[in-house]
């Protein structure tokens, strides 16, 4: 199964992304303390689309291992530069499509969690990718994903993209809904246990499903 979206414009926009601040601090803290208090120090975790590794390199201290990856080179150049200055031992970055066989575990292993944050939205099949996602993890890990789900608004931002991307200013989007979403994991054979919007974005649902 390929994924063929191009890394082009994430590389291209890598610095930008890099230096932009966050949108809402608040939400932000208080989201990762929520994803921190459903990980264990035994865990060992795949974060894909992790861009310039902000988020991997605040969650990879309170797991046994973290492997974080990215499709675009820059991106991962940069999540690198950070690491080198404040960066934990047990993180490593790598360049790599998420179907690739560089993420399954060293050990064989399934993973204890998979994260996917602001990512299912941009791949060409976001139910392939969550079955995907959902098939490295082991009987009960969990699947934690952060999704921007434009489908209810469609008619605004599909010929908003459209005109971003003439000008190489978007990537694709895929207009995922958040009940379209629920159906995904469920079919990947996961049990949603905490489902709520990103701060007050409703358009961002953050979900944290376990596999049976
Ligand atoms: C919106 S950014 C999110 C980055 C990070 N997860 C965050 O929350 O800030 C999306 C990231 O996913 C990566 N990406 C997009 N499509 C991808 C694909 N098909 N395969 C791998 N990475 C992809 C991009 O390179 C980019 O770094």
């Amino acid at each position: 199964m390929t994924q063929n979206t191009s890394s082009a414009f994430w590389n291209k926009i890598a610095e930008k992304y890099a230096a932009r601040p966050l949108d809402d601090p608040e939400a932000y803290e208080v989201w990762l303390a929520q994803v921190i208090s459903c990980l264990k120090k035994t865990d060992r975790v795949l974060e894909v689309g992790c861009g310039t590794g902000s988020t991997a390199l605040r969650l990879a201290p309170h797991v046994q291992s973290f492997l974080a990856a990215d499709f675009a080179p820059r991106m991962i150049e940069i999540a690198e530069e950070k690491w080198a200055t404040d960066g934990a031992d047990n993180l490593r970055f790598v360049c790599t499509d998420p179907f690739s066989e560089e993420l399954s575990p060293a050990d064989g292993e399934p993973y204890d969690a998979v994260m996917a944050f602001s990512f299912l939205h941009l791949v060409d099949a976001p139910d392939q990718m969550v079955q995907h996602l959902a098939n490295q993890l082991r009987p009960g890990g969990l699947l934690i994903t952060k999704t921007v789900c434009l489908k209810q608004l469609a008619f605004v931002f599909v010929p908003l993209i459209g005109l971003m991307r003439l000008f190489g200013k978007a990537p694709p989007v895929k207009m995922v809904g958040a009940k379209e979403l629920d159906e995904m994991m469920l079919s990947a054979g996961l049990k949603i246990v905490e489902e709520q919007n990103f701060g007050q974005k409703v358009l961002q649902r953050f979900i944290i499903a376990r596999k049976a």
